[in-house]
């Protein structure tokens, strides 16, 4: 195989403490793999005067690949390319529950489920303004029963769900769930919405999810409204398989279930479109233990692990997941958010141990 190159973008605050030991610990696995490293943030700034220059995301397009840590601010910008620039219309985030997980929950084994989140609009379109601006639609609350800019001062967001979008999100949730049904998987596709309170844009999103369903009829598709899709996800985790969400909703719920299993620092995730990906923790960049080589480096193992696989390196990348089981069955080299005292880069050198 020949090589691959990777752009690493090592985020703000404390994910490059975390992205930085997992690098070393994939590095040391020998798979020819150039990691190269695009001046985002604070490098872009200081060389180039921006924090995401055209140099930062030329090495991002040539890369087969980016490995995000987690941004604030400065890497923001970089985040904005990985998803609206290069397309990446599916963030895949999967929870899943292993032996040594401190979950607050009485009983997590056999947690194992992924969510599916359209990555590109619904509510993600910094479309917002004055409600007096919308005047011009002349357009009337059902409920209120009143012209919309006669409601007070105040500001809208916009909402969009388009059927192409809904389309290519839902092909890739039920093909997901085929690959998972070869590897024993239940073949289950939940999608989810609040389709009675916006019958037209998030009825919509159920309506064409639902028809990309009838393609695939060895998988099974339900359909369930997303308050009690959050409540399901408490009281029946380990029945769901493949969640299909909107964007706001899927960011919402997932960061509820990475707390099911554990917390976010267990939470990895790949963002994947027709000709790239990218792949990142689900948690923030955790300002609150910068310097102190304590974050879990737990989620951006996993989601290199991810991206491994996305690489072609699989059998690396089930072998990584192994080692870091192991690590957590055993249980005497844990961060703090899972109850241990250690370092983040003490557990990455358990990992290596048990990688040997
Ligand atoms: C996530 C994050 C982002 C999002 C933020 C940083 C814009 O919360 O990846 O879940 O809302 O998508
Ligand atoms: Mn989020």
């Amino acid at each position: 195989m020949s090589n691959k190159t990777v752009a690493v973008i090592e985020g703000d605050d404390a994910s490059p403490e975390a992205v930085k030991p997992v690098i070393e610990l994939i590095d040391s696995l020998n798979l020819g793999i150039d990691w190269i490293y695009p001046p985002v943030g604070e490098p872009g700034e200081e060389k180039y005067g921006s924090t995401f220059p055209d140099e930062a995301k030329e090495m991002i397009d040539s890369a087969d690949t980016t490995f995000f840590g987690s941004a604030s601010s400065k890497a923001t910008f970089a985040l904005l390319h990985l998803r609206w620039g290069k397309q990446t219309y599916a963030n895949v985030r999967p929870s899943k529950w292993i032996p040594g997980y401190h979950s607050n929950l009485a009983d997590p084994s056999g947690i194992d489920f992924v969510i599916v989140r359209e990555n590109l609009e619904d509510m993600y379109l910094m479309a917002e303004g004055d409600v007096e601006d919308l005047a011009p639609l002349n357009m009337i609350s059902r409920l209120h029963k009143k012209k919309l800019e006669d409601l007070g001062k105040g500001k809208f967001a916009i909402k969009v769900i388009t059927e192409e979008r809904t389309k290519q999100v839902a092909k890739f949730a039920f093909e997901l769930a085929q690959r998972r049904k070869c590897k024993g998987y239940q073949g289950k596709v939940t999608i989810s919405s609040k389709y009675n309170m916006m019958p037209k844009s998030d009825g919509l999103f159920m309506e064409v999810a639902g028809e990309v369903g009838k393609d695939f009829p060895d998988i099974k598709c339900e359909t369930i409204l997303i308050d009690n899709l959050a409540h399901q996800f408490v009281v029946a985790p380990k029945s769901f398989d493949v969640v299909l969400l909107p964007n706001l909703y899927g960011d919402i719920l997932s960061d509820e279930c990475a707390g099911l299993v554990g917390g976010l620092g267990l939470a990895p995730s790949g963002n994947f479109g027709h000709d790239y990906a990218y792949f990142e923790p689900v948690h923030g960049t955790a300002p609150d233990i910068v310097g102190q080589n304590i974050i879990n480096p737990t989620a951006t193992l996993l989601s290199a692990t991810m991206m491994l696989d996305y690489l072609g390196f699989k059998d690396e990348a089930s072998r990584v997941e192994k080692a870091m089981a192991a690590v957590y069955a055993k249980g005497h080299v844990l961060t703090p958010d899972q109850g241990g005292r250690a370092k983040t880069t003490e557990f990455i050198d358990a990992v290596k141990q048990e990688l040997r």
